[in-house]
């Protein structure tokens, strides 16, 4: 029960990696509410987690805006109390090469994964500077470390989050506040599902493990670094990629 009692919000936790770290955070006691743009998956979700004894709840949101962002916060601290965990892990990607990318595309990404990070961390900021302590954990990726063909859009989001995670962990240290960013490698979820085999095969191959990840392999960094057992580590982006690229 290395989380036990704590209120955790996990974005993007009706789906792939953030569901995932919803159930294995739920195992370890956490209150945990699952936010997600998609109401039908995440209310069916939440529900399969219930049946399995665990505290957690759905809410709405679109973290790309801000009212949404705060009506979900303060409806998780109605329900659960002070939030003491954000893992900052809803995003999307809409690829295209530079020559052909449409500015719409380009912006929407940075209006989910860049700027939704810099909400939902502003909306639960007063939460744990009234208790004194928290976690936030960022959602990098390989593509924002070492860049991606046909990712400008997402390679942009993803090191702009390391930026965040590196200022946040400066600004925060003193209030008892950890800041620290997880970089995924490729993992199985419906993100790569929309991969061509092709691809997937030639990722494989760049692995020294010699596979994908899978959504626990994650949820598992995000455990690490929500528990106790990183007291000390602070801004870290933690590379979960199979040794990809090293
Ligand atoms: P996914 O596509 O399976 O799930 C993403 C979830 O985010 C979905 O449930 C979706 O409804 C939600 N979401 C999308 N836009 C939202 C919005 N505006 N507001 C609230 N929720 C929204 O994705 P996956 O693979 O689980 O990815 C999770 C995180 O991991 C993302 O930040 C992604 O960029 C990152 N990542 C994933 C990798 C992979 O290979 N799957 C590799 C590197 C990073």
């Amino acid at each position: 029960m290395r989380l036990k009692d704590k209120v955790a919000i996990i974005t993007g936790a009706a789906n792939g990696i953030g569901f995932t770290a919803a159930e294995t955070f739920a195992k370890e006691g956490a209150k945990v509410a699952m936010a997600d743009f998609n109401v039908e998956q995440g209310e069916k979700r939440a529900e399969e987690l219930r049946r399995k004894g665990y505290e957690v709840t759905f809410f709405q949101v679109n973290v790309a805006q801000r009212t949404s962002v705060d009506e979900m916060v303060a409806k998780v601290r109605e329900t659960y109390g002070n939030i003491s965990i954000l893992i900052n892990n809803a995003g999307i990607t809409k690829d295209g090469m530079l020559s052909k990318l449409p500015t719409e595309d380009f912006q929407a990404v940075l209006d989910v994964n860049l700027t939704g990070v810099f909400h939902c961390t502003q909306a639960v900021l007063p939460s744990m500077l009234e208790i004194g302590k928290g976690r936030i954990i960022n959602t990098s990726s390989v593509s924002g470390v070492y860049g991606n063909i046909g990712q400008t859009n997402y390679a942009a989001t993803k090191a702009g989050v390391v930026g965040m995670t590196k200022t946040w962990a400066k600004e925060l240290g003193r209030k008892g506040i950890n800041v620290n960013a997880v970089a995924p490698g490729f993992i199985e979820t419906g993100m790569t599902a929309k991969v061509p085999e092709r691809i997937l095969d030639q990722m494989k191959q760049m692995v020294p493990l010699a596979r994908l990840g899978k959504p626990e392999d994650i949820a598992n960094a995000y455990l690490f670094l929500a528990s106790d057992e990183s007291n000390y580590v602070n801004g870290t982006v933690l590379h979960v990629d199979g040794g990809i690229m090293m």
